[in-house]
């Protein structure tokens, strides 16, 4: 018989020794993304929570408020004509967010909605937006970074799966169409991109950050894909602080001089 911790997307420690079977463990590189340790104060929104590891991460590090957004089953995904699965529509992607939820007592907001919905008018804004590994599965992955902007006011953090062959080319911005090496029938796994740093960072830009910051790339276990993640900020960074003036004396007599007497 099927356990409550099969068919997981994330591995979740859900205490008590009980672990999800997830496909993803992320557990070990946590630290990769360069979420702020502390998030005292602050909103945030995690895009695409599957079974809601990051959501609940974010709710662990202190954020006042956490919406976690998915869309509601297989069938939302961006399939291409004729590559949906049969049962799509049966897969239903928020029971285990629900079962994490109630074993952590957590008070993370779950809703569903479509990136390609997202907007102030539809969720509204936040000081930090999560999203992983969901532009690799769009059609539309500068659209989905457009939304993402409109509602983010410190940083959004994006990570998705790299290339690393893709920055060869320096100040190139690559990415690669399709995974047609790994699939029988072409875009049978709707995942379409993969993205060299420098298209990531000129994506964000694109999409409206006014300044980008790369991580350096990691390791996703248990295959050890490489990934990498960019964190995206709506303003630029602060004008230096100006340089203390000359008081008015000093101005006119110029520095005063020590005389041998020492005064
Ligand atoms: C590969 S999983 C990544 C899960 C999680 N964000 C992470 O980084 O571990 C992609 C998630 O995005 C969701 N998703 C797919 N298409 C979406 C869309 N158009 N809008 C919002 N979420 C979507 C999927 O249901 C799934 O939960």
């Amino acid at each position: 018989m099927p356990s409550s911790l099969d068919n997981w997307y994330h591995t979740i420690d859900l205490g008590d020794g009980q672990v999800s079977n997830g496909y993803w463990d992320h557990r070990t590189i946590v630290d990769c993304y360069g979420i702020p340790e502390s998030l005292a104060g602050k909103t945030a929104l995690d895009v695409g929570t599957a079974d809601g590891f990051w959501a609940f991460e974010l709710e662990r590090r202190g954020a006042d408020r956490v919406v976690a957004i998915d869309v509601d089953t297989h069938a939302d995904f961006d399939w291409l004509p004729g590559r949906m699965p049969p049962n799509a529509a049966d897969h239903r992607m928020k029971a285990n967010f629900e079962i994490a939820h109630e074993r952590f007592g957590s008070k993370v907001e779950h809703r569903t909605c479509n990136v390609y919905d997202l907007s102030p008018e539809t969720v509204g804004t936040f000081d930090v937006v999560f999203c992983g590994s969901l532009l690799l599965h769009l059609m539309n992955p500068l659209k989905a970074l457009v939304n993402i902007r409109s509602v983010v006011k410190e940083v959004a953090i994006i990570e998705s799966l790299a290339e690393p062959g893709l920055d060869a080319i320096p100040d190139v911005p690559l990415l690669r169409f399709g995974h047609s090496d790994s699939e029988t029938v072409p875009g049978e796994g709707g995942i379409y991109w993969r993205f060299g740093r420098r298209a990531l960072e000129e994506m964000l830009i694109y999409a409206g950050f006014a300044r980008v910051e790369i991580m350096p790339p990691f390791r996703m276990p248990p295959n050890d894909m490489e990934a990498i993640a960019i964190h995206g900020y709506p303003e630029p960074p602060a004008p230096p602080p100006p340089e203390p003036r000359p008081s008015l004396l000093k101005r006119i007599v110029g520095p005063r001089r020590r005389t041998r007497q020492g005064t």
